[in-house]
């Protein structure tokens, strides 16, 4: 049998939904994983310190994600359909709020993605979707170019830096310690570099406008999700509906 892997990229600013809605997509696509772009971070001891602020700056983009290491191991995963074993998460340690969403909605996608799957096999063809959950999904042109579907939501500023200021940390590699280390925001740390870091990578691709711009086509494709008008449920309709389309094409 042949397997073809399908990769979905959520993208959108820190807090703004994106495991949430990965997480979801998990349980209805059969034989789906998660890539979290965080796992992809340089250990503590190698993040970059903010030249101006003088506070360690996890969210610029040229320093944020060990890049070279993000595009071997997205490379591989699409040649071979499994997550490489030397691949650690800290995500089962980060707290989560869970945003559930209707019975009805999760049985008839699930349902759906089962018989595509059944489908597929019968002729000779197994499907793997890999979502790759990331903040800074949209930033560097290989990644870009190895995601085959490209979601993205958009959050408004106030109520990230709300939800942000909400959770406690984020756990997070260091050499020294396989089980991590939990970083904590130091004060100013939301306007001094997530926000600017956030804006910089995405003014771009939305125009100019992060808030309110529409895609401008410098990422190919790109579905934009108002993460605030719509429910978990209308999100999760509108990926699905997508996958449906790609997976016939
Ligand atoms: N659609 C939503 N409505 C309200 N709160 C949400 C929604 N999606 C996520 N959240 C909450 O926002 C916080 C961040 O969500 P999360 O999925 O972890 O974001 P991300 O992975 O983008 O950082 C969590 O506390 C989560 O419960
Ligand atoms: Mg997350």
């Amino acid at each position: 049998m042949k397997t073809r892997v399908i990769f979905v990229g959520i993208g959108g600013a820190t807090c703004s939904g994106k495991t949430t809605l990965a997480k979801h997509l998990r349980r209805i696509l059969p034989g789906s994983m998660i890539l979290h772009q965080d796992d992809f971070a340089p250990p503590q001891e190698k993040i970059p310190v903010h030249p101006e602020y003088g506070v360690q700056d996890w969210d610029s983009a040229e320093g944020a994600i060990d890049w070279p290491r993000m595009i071997k191991t997205l490379e591989e995963v699409k040649r071979t359909g499994v997550i490489p074993p030397e691949h650690y998460s800290h995500d089962h340690l980060n707290e989560q709020r869970d945003i559930p969403i209707g019975s009805e909605t999760f049985e008839r996608w699930r349902d759906a993605f089962t018989r595509i799957d059944e489908e597929h096999r019968q002729a000779g063809e197994q499907l793997i979707w890999v979502l790759v959950d990331g903040f800074l999904l949209f930033w560097h042109p290989e990644v870009v170019e190895n995601l085959d579907v490209r979601v993205f939501l958009r959050v408004p500023h106030d109520v990230l830096k709300q939800r942000r200021y909400e959770r406690h940390g984020y756990h997070t590699a260091v050499q020294s310690d396989p089980e991590g280390t939990l970083w904590r925001d130091p004060p100013h740390y939301w306007e001094q570099i997530v926000w600017p870091a956030y804006v910089a990578a995405h003014e771009r691709m939305l125009g100019g406008d992060v808030e309110h711009g529409r895609p401008s086509g410098s990422v190919p494709e790109l579905i934009l999700i108002e993460g605030l008008e719509l429910k978990v449920d209308d999100m999760v309709e509108r990926v699905c509906t997508q996958l449906v389309d790609v997976v016939k094409a």
